[in-house]
């Protein structure tokens, strides 16, 4: 891909995250954060340690880092959605936190010093970049000899999520059938191909940690607001206004398959958690 065709692309992304940053990971469900807090204590961050989390949305692993880092240790969030960044910024002061900064920047390659971070983070976020690979040297540069890096990407879904999640596919254009973020095919599709983009790229002790998360909605409505409140903004988008209503009724039916006994939804996704270390003896382009 060319670079103003990802920079494009990349600029495509960051406007959606825009225009979810006020619902994103606060319809009440649950998601965002229990993943991003098993990558934060799968890189075990120490108290004192200088922390990056890429992608930082709004900030599902920024909480986490900072707590873990304490008042000695320091956490860069960044972020190429302004308006994730303006209000992760205006919670992090809400929160009374002195030592957490947030910059809009390109994960692609922030212009940050180099070998300034402990750890890096990114949740949920590798997926979405147009060249994984040179993304990974970036931030391959950005640690310090010795620093870890955790990424979480989505390994499979359960049937009821797929089938539900299908509702959509009949009016998606090609590039939102790039099944990189559903992780059915690429590198994302399986726990190796993450590991060899991760150790392509010059870090070692790669290895792979996973589980499965659970999401609860207490009705059809709450996983219509959570679907509408996420990067899923685009599948909606897709769909013609006078036809959301039977997207909506698809939906409802699907959502039946993964009916609890107290008559909630749970649906279930494994995410996969993939861990390196920045060697003390850098490769060559480093
Ligand atoms: C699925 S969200 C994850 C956010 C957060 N890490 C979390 O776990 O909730 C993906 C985030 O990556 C950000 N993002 C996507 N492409 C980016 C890029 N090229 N540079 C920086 N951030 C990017 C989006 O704006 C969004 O906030």
């Amino acid at each position: 891909m060319d670079p103003h065709e990802a920079a494009q692309r990349s600029a495509r992304v960051a406007a959606v995250f825009d225009r979810v940053a006020d619902t994103y990971d606060s319809v009440g469900v649950p998601w965002f954060t229990p993943i991003a807090e098993r990558l934060v204590a799968e890189v075990a961050p120490a108290p004192g340690e200088r922390a990056l989390d890429v992608g930082t949305g709004r900030g599902a692993a920024l909480w986490a880092l900072a707590g873990a880092v304490g008042g000695t240790g320091h956490v860069t969030g960044l972020d190429l959605a302004p308006a994730m960044i303006d209000a992760t910024r205006r919670e992090a002061a809400e929160r009374g936190l002195t030592t957490v900064d947030l910059v809009v920047a390109d994960a692609a390659a922030p212009d940050l010093p180099a070998a300034s971070f402990d750890l890096a983070v990114a949740s949920l976020v590798l997926f979405f970049l147009p060249d994984p690979s040179a993304a990974l040297r970036a931030w391959h540069t950005l640690l310090a000899p010795g620093g870890r890096l955790g990424l979480s990407t989505f390994g499979s879904r359960d049937a009821a999520w797929e089938q539900l999640d299908d509702v959509f596919t009949p009016f998606l254009p090609p590039q939102l059938l790039d099944a990189r973020t559903s992780g059915t095919r690429g590198p994302f599709a399986s726990d190796s191909g993450v590991e060899e983009l991760v150790a392509t790229a010059g870090f070692t002790e790669v290895r792979t940690a996973s589980f499965e998360q659970a999401v609860t909605f207490v009705d059809v409505e709450q996983w219509r607001l959570w679907s509408w409140s996420h990067g899923q903004r685009t599948h909606w988008d897709a769909v013609p206004g006078e036809r959301h209503a039977d997207v909506l009724a698809a939906g409802a039916e699907r959502l039946e398959a993964a009916r609890d006994s107290d008559g909630t939804f749970t649906l279930t996704q494994q995410v996969r958690l993939t861990v390196g270390v920045r060697p003390v003896v850098s490769p060559r382009w480093t």
